[in-house]
Parts: structure tokens; sequence; C-alpha cells
């Protein structure tokens, strides 16, 4: 890691602060990313999404572990923090705490919890699927941590907030008692229809109490974050700012109403954490060299049907373990690509195999994109990244070419380069494609750059001349070290 670390520095040390976001659909590695360059801050904060997002980063020891509420910075020992802008799940937080205790060998930073986040009662995902139920076909087919919700309520101003759990109890079950009172009507029209019974929606004092017995755990975590992280930054502090998802499933600038309910952009940092807006411009943003996504939506470089790719996944368990099943499966159909004569599904499902593409947080399949310049570019136009971060380059190695989309055509005309239809007609766009050369060797243990195969040279320069936005770290696995570092000039 040594020369890893000594490469980082120098892209990294003068900026007091960074950002990180996602750049499709989620999914695109932002948790390794930030693992990478925790070791250069003194705190880390995730400004946004929830226990629906999955942030995989893999230790030292070769230990998996899965930051849904907690940032990826803990594997580093520096200081973390669940700031305002995250919606708030106790219970799941617990046993992440307990998960990251076992992965970190008992060694864990300090963690702080913003004490007015939105927090989870039992009554959030009950609501959440009476919505998904009301939509019928048209439902956004959500991770189930009741995101949505969570937001909904705060909105609307009678959510519960962390710090209400040290209130007086009194006030606490009366604010409880508003909350039954608004979704009490939808839930009785669900008993009414069978869909859920009457038991199993507890009332408010069952809530106060299941709430109030897990609340000592956090009691003394629980705190001000904004003015931790404003302190932090005043003094000179380095601070790492963790987004969730990413520009596709933002509220308002990703492809709703298939969207999650957190800002994914970058503008959430300073939002998510209270830090002010020029204390969060340094961006990098993360993209997978093959978008994914999981759930609904329009997706216009999909390379096959989502709903078939999720279920073909999941009835094919066998071959996203290791072994020669998985082997011989990649093998026949490695050949096929390049012999021009793969399917859309076949494509889809080598890939899926490949990069064991299946949610970190559902295990739901994860269908493919084709690499997309101007879903890119428009992220670009939103969110202006002073950095890219590519990951699971590794996946296109010994794939002799890939289609790259670099353009939409929508009504025949050809949109600008960063313009983007509304999403209700985003899958209508007819993408404009080209061929690009890939490389046949694997690049697993390249160091450098200039230990790439020219292929994987080429199309990384290719890519940033498309993009305009240097590309500073290529990912070449999934463990730590598996990345390459390009200092700018
Ligand atoms: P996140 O939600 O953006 O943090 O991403 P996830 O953790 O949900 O999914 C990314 C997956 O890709 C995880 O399984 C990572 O271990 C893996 N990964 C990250 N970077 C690379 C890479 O460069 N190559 C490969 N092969 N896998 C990677
Ligand atoms: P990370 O941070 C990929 C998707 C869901 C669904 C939609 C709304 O790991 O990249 P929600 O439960 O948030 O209301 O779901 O968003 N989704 C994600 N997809 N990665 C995620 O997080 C996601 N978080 C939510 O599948 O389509
Ligand atoms: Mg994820």
């Amino acid at each position: 890691m040594t020369r890893i670390y000594s490469r980082l520095e120098k892209i990294l040390l003068p900026f007091k602060t960074l950002v990180i976001i996602g750049s499709y659909w989620g999914d695109e590695g932002k948790g390794k990313i930030i693992d990478l360059v925790a070791p250069f801050y003194d705190a880390v904060a995730r400004f946004s999404g929830g226990a629906g997002a999955g942030h995989t980063l893999i230790t030292e020891l070769l230990r998996k572990f899965i930051g849904h509420l907690i940032p990826c910075g803990v594997a580093h020992k520096i200081m973390c923090f669940l700031a305002r802008g995250e919606f708030f799940d106790l219970a799941r937080f617990i046993a992440e705490k307990a998960d990251a205790f076992r992965a970190m060998d008992g060694k864990l930073p300090p963690i702080r919890i913003d004490r007015q986040s939105p927090l989870w009662t039992p009554w959030h995902p009950i609501y959440e699927s009476y919505i998904e139920y009301v939509m019928g076909k048209k439902k956004v087919r959500t991770t189930g941590k009741a995101i949505g919700i969570l937001s909904g309520f705060a909105k609307l101003r009678i959510s519960l907030l962390v710090g209400h759990l040290f209130m007086d109890e009194k006030d606490l079950r009366a604010l409880l008692r508003i909350l039954y009172k608004v979704c009490k009507p939808n839930f009785d029209q669900m008993i009414e229809e069978g869909i859920i019974r009457k038991r199993d929606v507890p009332g408010p004092d069952k809530v106060a109490k299941y709430l109030l017995k897990m609340a000592p755990e956090i009691k003394d975590d629980v705190i001000d974050t904004s003015w931790a992280l404003s302190n932090l930054w005043k003094r000179g502090k380095r601070i790492l700012l963790e987004g969730a998802q990413a520009i596709g499933l933002d509220p308002q600038w990703g492809t709703y109403p298939y969207v999650t309910s957190g800002n994914c952009t970058a503008a959430g940092a300073a939002l998510g954490t209270g830090l002010p807006p020029e204390a969060t411009t340094n961006i990098m943003a993360v993209f997978k060299i093959l978008p994914t996504r999981v759930g609904a939506g329009p997706f216009p470089s999909e390379v096959w049907d989502r709903d078939k790719a999720e279920r073909w996944a999941e009835k094919h368990p066998e071959l996203f373990e290791e072994g020669r099943t998985r082997n011989r499966f990649l093998e026949k159909k490695l050949a096929k690509i390049n012999a021009g004569t793969a399917t859309p599904a076949e494509l889809c499902q080598y890939f899926m195999v490949l990069g064991d593409e299946r949610g970190a947080t559902t295990g739901r399949g994860r269908s493919i994109g084709l690499p997309d310049l101007q879903w890119l570019r428009y992220m670009i136009r939103i969110n202006k990244p002073k950095f890219l971060a590519l990951t699971r380059f590794d996946m296109l190695s010994g794939v002799r070419s890939i289609q790259v989309v670099t353009g939409y055509k929508l009504d025949g005309r050809r949109l600008k380069p960063d313009e983007m239809p509304e999403p209700w007609r985003l899958g209508e766009v007819e993408v404009i494609t080209q061929t690009w050369r890939c490389w046949s060797e694997d690049i697993s243990g390249c160091d450098s750059f200039d230990e790439l195969p020219e292929g994987a040279q080429r199309f990384i320069k290719r890519l940033e001349k498309a993009l305009g936005v240097p590309i500073v770290l290529v990912g070449t696995g999934a463990e730590r070290d598996a990345v390459i570092v390009r200092p700018t000039a």
C-alpha cells in the first residue's frame, strides 16, 4: 500500500475536504474508494441515504464489511459521523455496529449520530408497503428500508427525530401518537383488504417501549454533528464526506419517481452536514465501467430486461460461487461475446456473474448497462467533480470490444452532449453507440498506469477525453490495494 498511499497523497493533500458521490444508479464502489482515501482524513461523515444503501469495503485482513449506515472510514479508526442528512434506523445501527466491531477486531473509532436525523419506527415499512401496493405495477421496488417514508414524514413535519428519544417520555409518546394517527387510516384499509393483519401494527405505547429499550445504547453518541464537523473544519482538520446512492436515484436530478429520497448529488454534502457549501467543493465522482440498476425505472444503456436479469440471477446461485461451474460458464460466454454471437441476455449474464453483481443490501441481481457518456456528461454538469474514480475496470479484461453510448436521440433529434430528457421519456431514447476496443491481458496485478496493457491505457485516455475530467483512480479488483493511482499533472 505504501506506493499507492504516496501517490494518493499528492492528489489529496491540497484538499481539506473531499466529497465522494455516485455517478449512475448506485453500487459504483463508493465504499471501496472511501476506504482507500480515508487514511488522509481525520473524520468521515455520511451525508445522505439510510439503511437501504450498501457500501462494501474489504479490510486489510481481507474481511468484507458492508456499511449501510456507518461510513466506510470506520476501518481506519477515524472519527465517524452519521450526519443529519442520513435517515436513522436504530435497530439496524446497533446490529451494524456489532458487525463492524467483529470485522475490525473490536477496534472501532467513535461513531456519532446527529440528534436531528429522522428516526425509523416499525410503522415506516408498513406505510412503505402500502404505497408500493397502491402504485401496483408502477411501484418503485424499493430496498424495503422505508427511506421514502422517513423522508416524507420529515417533510410533512411529523417525523420523530433521533434526539426525541431522550426528551421527556410523555413528549415522545405525544409525538408517536400524532404519527400513529396519521398512519392509521391507511393501516386500517390495509387490514380491511387483507394485506396485513391487525396484530402486525403495534400501537404507540408498544413502539415507545421498543425504541426506548434500545435508546441507552446510543445516548452518549447523539450530538449535533454539524457543530462537531464545523469545529473540526475551522481547526483545519481534514474531512471526508461520504455520499450514498447516485445522481440517477436523486429525487430531483434522477429518474423520478424511480429514485430514493436522500440528496445524492454533491450539493447534498452541505445540506446533510451543515458545513457551508464552500467546504464541499472538492468532489470525486465514482463510476463503474458498466453501470447497473436494481429496482424499477429507466436505464437507457441497459443491455437486457431488468426483471429477467433479476430472476435469472436468483435462479442460478451456483454461478455466483467460486469454482469450476462458474469458470466454465464464464469461459463459454466470453467466447461467444468475442465471436460476436452472444445475445444481449448472455452479455448481461456474463458481466453479472463476473462481477458478482448482486445488491449489497437486498441480494437482488443488478441489471447491466453499457458505459454511458451522455449520462456521465449530465452527471458532470450537475456535480462538477474535480476527479473521477473508475471502478471495476477489470471487468473488461479479455473482452475484445464493448459498445459505448456516446449520445441519445429522441424524436429523431440528437440531444446536446449533457442534455437529459424528462425521466418519463428516458425509456424512449435511442442510444447512439461506438465500438471501443478493449484488451486481452489480465490487469489485476497492475500497480501503475504504465503497467497497464496498451489497450487499457488507450481506453482510459479516451474516456477521460470524452468526459473532460481527470480519472485519478482506476479499480482493478475489490481489494483495498487493487487500484491504480494516477496523479494529475
Ligand atoms: P457502493 O454502494 O457504491 O459502495 O458499491 P457496492 O459496495 O454496493 O458495490 C460495489 C461492488 O464492487 C462491491 O462488491 C465491491 O467490493 C466491488 N468493487 C469495488 N471496486 C471494484 C473494482 O475495481 N473491481 C472489482 N472487480 N470489484 C470492485
Ligand atoms: P448505494 O449507496 C443501488 C434503489 C432501490 C430502488 C430505489 C428506491 O449502495 O449505492 P429506496 O429503498 O431508497 O427507497 O429505493 O433506489 N436503491 C439503490 N440502488 N444502490 C443503492 O445504494 C440504492 N439505494 C436505493 O433499488 O430502485
Ligand atoms: Mg451499494
